[in-house]
């Protein structure tokens, strides 16, 4: 069975016409009310008075809430138990919520939320990696180190040798859809969330505890997100915890969604690194041993960042073989945002670290870094060569992937080119640059790895379809819709997809680390399978034939001799007092991870991918464009090419984003002065390449996933990463230094490093 079909979006018509319904487009019955938090003006201290008597007085508010008021948990954390979702004393960063006002409007809530006269005693915050690494501020005893081979002997012993320190800046998610929920109280005490949310059952979960009910009086519904890039894995557990509390207090239905602005104080980023190296290396750029510290800036809980900052150290090699390699990390405490979930989860800044350490290798030996790329990658097809933490990498193409994309953009030729046009050009200048990508795809919290999925056939011949997963506009909905069609052999426009929901399939994962489609998809032909098992059963024995020789294709069924419409097959099964729904159930086989050691197998396979980006550079003020990408990328056997090459566009543009014009400042109290989109800039629909190439790789995975598909919805990410080493190719053009460039290379820092290179800084 396959399908591989380039079809649209399921929602691409709603979506354009701006009828696609979000949480806050939602009917909300009458009497329902508005929620706001009050948020500190402190990066860290203790709360000395909290006097609320204006913000209870204000116009249209119904009840003011604090840590006080929460009668069963104060917690909204996904992992330590250590994120209050109200504070209690102690304030841990700038724009931690303090209070909630609940009040007939949404502005009403928000305005009275300015009424509130708190006093905080300040105390020193912990705003900076070097902060935290002063204070030893840090979550877990130490750092966490893996290793493989003997680095330190082999670099004593190395040819060649240099140091460096790069700086990686976080990234705010941008969802277009602010975080939302609505709480509707039922009968009994039990509630229903509408939420957008990654992770319903951890919505669920949370708000059982705060509401002090077990799990089945909770059910969380999500129909779709406006974007979550990990931003809405454990973000919005506040908005529904909070909802939840207050419809249980007023006996109201209750929403939330946060301001742009609150949004952005409010929750937690990409965590932003600094990467300090240490490499020997030969004269042909390979490397013999390599040492690296990573320092990941984690904010004031710890959330997700264990597995963020272990996934950064996973992929500390990115698509090159190590022999002798250390990887320290440190976890940092600080008073800011909990840094959290981001799309690659820590792996975007594991790769930048190795990448950073191609381009200074070649700079120093005066080679083309694609040549030193080359000599470091792993061996096509070699079982032999393990990662750093031992797993064999058995499914390389890095090689031929490689070869093919450098042929079809002509890269050698450019090269060339840009070289004398750079000669000739004294202002403007040109830049080239190849990236790799080797992505681990599986959660690597093991017990994740699994999925469930709810089918119904009804006797008309329509489907129902429900599996754990959420969709984000990253098209896992459709893409799962066109496995069952595949199976049942009926048109798309049969089978209905549904909103997810915590009472049709229990005990969901996130839908994250791009393992949505490879679990669902394979939870729901588990459960097609069944289904279809049983309506071959009957009409065998109905039309006396094998059950083995029942066909199901082109909307009809054909057994032996007679042909059915998929209708008149499921009537006669129902008729028959067969069952037509099934539960569907999949975990991925072959992985075992010890975190503590960092030794083990925690992928199932890798997806590879290579973008070309050339970029143009202004020396008078460092502003910059994308002139041509070319990108092949690996989505194994493609489900669907057209929604597969949306996500590699919309991956390689938002990498982009985050190591160019996407800056976040923070000022010395701690505020974060970059919280709306004036002084936020992503990129606009103008900054995309202006030359678009993509192609996909399209092999069949050799691991066995659903019709041997590949996950995409993270690796392309880290194409964005060509981008920036094409603006550190185009400022070597411009002088004899090595100018080190920092992300995010903003203009101010393209120019920086523009002068640096000269020698003029
Ligand atoms: N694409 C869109 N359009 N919107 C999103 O929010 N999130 C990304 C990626 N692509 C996202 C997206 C992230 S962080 C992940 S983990 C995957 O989609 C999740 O979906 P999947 O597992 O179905 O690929
Ligand atoms: Mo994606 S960062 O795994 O939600």
């Amino acid at each position: 069975m396959s399908t591989s079909k380039p079809l649209p979006h399921d929602a691409a018509q709603l979506h354009v016409t701006g009828t696609a319904r979000y949480v806050d487009d939602i009917p909300t019955p009458a009497g329902t009310l508005h929620l706001a938090f009050g948020l500190s003006d402190q990066a860290r201290g203790k709360i000395a008075a909290m006097n609320l008597e204006q913000v209870t007085a204000s116009a249209g508010v119904v009840a003011v809430l604090t840590a006080d008021d929460l009668p069963f948990s104060n917690d909204v954390s996904p992992s330590a138990h250590d994120e209050p979702l109200l504070a209690t004393g102690q304030v841990h960063y700038l724009g931690q919520p303090l209070f909630i006002v609940v009040a007939t409007s949404h502005l009403a809530a928000r305005r009275a939320a300015r009424l509130a006269q708190v006093e905080i005693t300040a105390e020193p915050a912990i705003l900076t990696i070097d902060d935290a690494m002063a204070a030893n501020s840090r979550f877990e005893d130490g750092p966490r180190i893996y290793a493989k081979g003997d680095p330190d002997r082999i670099l004593t012993a190395a040819p060649n040798r240099l140091r460096g320190s790069l700086e990686i800046g976080g990234q705010e998610h941008f969802y277009l859809e602010g975080q939302a929920a609505l709480a509707l109280p039922l009968e009994g005490g039990d509630m229903l969330i509408h939420s957008s949310t990654q992770h319903p059952t951890e919505i669920q979960h949370k708000v059982a505890e705060a509401i002090g009910a077990p799990m089945h009086a909770v059910r969380v519904e999500t129909r779709r997100m406006g974007g979550g890039f990990g931003g809405k894995e454990s973000q919005g557990n506040a908005l529904a915890v909070a909802c939840a509390i207050a419809a249980r207090h007023t006996g109201a239905p209750c929403k939330m969604r946060y301001d742009r602005d609150d949004d952005m104080m409010i929750t937690g980023k990409r965590h932003d690194f600094r990467i300090t190296y240490d490499a020997g290396f030969d004269e042909t750029g390979r490397i013999t041993a390599l040492d690296f510290t990573h320092y990941a800036r984690c904010g004031w809980a710890m959330d997700l960042s264990l597995p963020v900052a272990d996934r950064a150290m996973l992929h500390a090699d990115n698509a090159y073989h190590l022999e002798h390699i250390r990887i320290t990390s440190h976890r940092l405490k600080t008073n800011t945002q909990s840094a959290t979930a981001f799309r690659g989860f820590g792996g975007p800044q594991g790769i930048v670290g190795i990448e950073r350490v191609m381009d200074h290798i070649a700079a120093t030996l005066g080679l083309d870094p694609l040549e030193v790329r080359r000599a470091n990658f792993y061996r096509d097809g070699n079982i032999t060569q393990t990662t750093p933490y031992q797993q064999p990498v058995t499914d390389c193409i890095i090689q031929a992937l490689t070869d093919r994309v450098t042929a079809n953009a002509g890269y050698d030729e450019r090269r060339k080119d840009i070289a004398s046009w750079n000669a000739q050009n004294p202002i403007l200048k040109r830049g080239l640059a190849l990236t790799p990508v080797k992505f681990g795809i599986s959660f690597t919290l093991t017990h994740l790895n699994q999925a469930g999925a709810l089918v119904h056939v009804y006797h008309d011949g329509s489907i129902h379809l429900n599996h754990g997963g959420t969709e984000m506009g990253q098209g896992l909905f459709q893409k799962v819709a066109q496995i069952a069609a595949a199976e049942f052999g009926v048109p798309i426009e049969q089978v209905k997809i549904t909103a997810t929901d915590t009472a049709k399939v229990p005990n969901t994962s996130a839908t994250a680390a791009s393992s949505g489609t490879d679990l669902n998809g394979m939870a729901v032909l588990n459960a097609c399978t069944t289904i279809r098992g049983r309506m071959a059963g009957h009409l065998a024995m109905l039309h006396d034939c094998d059950p083995g020789a029942i066909r199901f294709e082109n909307g009809h069924v054909r057994a032996g001799d007679t042909t059915l419409t998929f209708a008149q097959a499921a009537q006669a099964t129902y008729e028959a007092r067969i069952s037509l729904s099934a539960t569907g159930f999949y975990k991925t086989p072959d992985i075992k991870w010890d975190r503590i050691k960092g030794v083990g197998q925690p992928f199932f396979y890798f997806a590879y991918g290579a973008a070309i980006t050339e970029v143009v550079i202004d020396t008078l003020t460092g502003e910059n464009r994308i002139l041509r990408a070319d990108i092949l990328h690996d989505a194994g056997q493609s489900l669907n090419p057209a929604l597969d090459i949306g996500q590699i566009e919309g991956g390689y543009v938002q990498g982009a984003g985050w190591l160019t014009t996407e800056e976040l400042v923070w000022d010395a109290r701690g505020a974060l002065k970059t919280h709306a989109p004036a002084t936020y800039k992503i990129p606009a629909c103008s900054d995309r390449p202006d030359v678009f190439n993509v192609a996909l790789w399209d092999k069949p995975n050799p691991a066995q996933t659903i019709y041997r598909s590949k996950a995409v919805g993270e690796p392309p990410f880290m194409l964005g990463i060509s981008v920036w080493s094409a603006l550190a190719d185009a400022v070597a053009a411009c002088g004899p230094n090595y100018a080190d460039l920092q992300t995010p290379a903003t203009a101010e820092a393209v120019l920086a490093a523009v002068k640096r290179a000269k020698g003029d800084a």
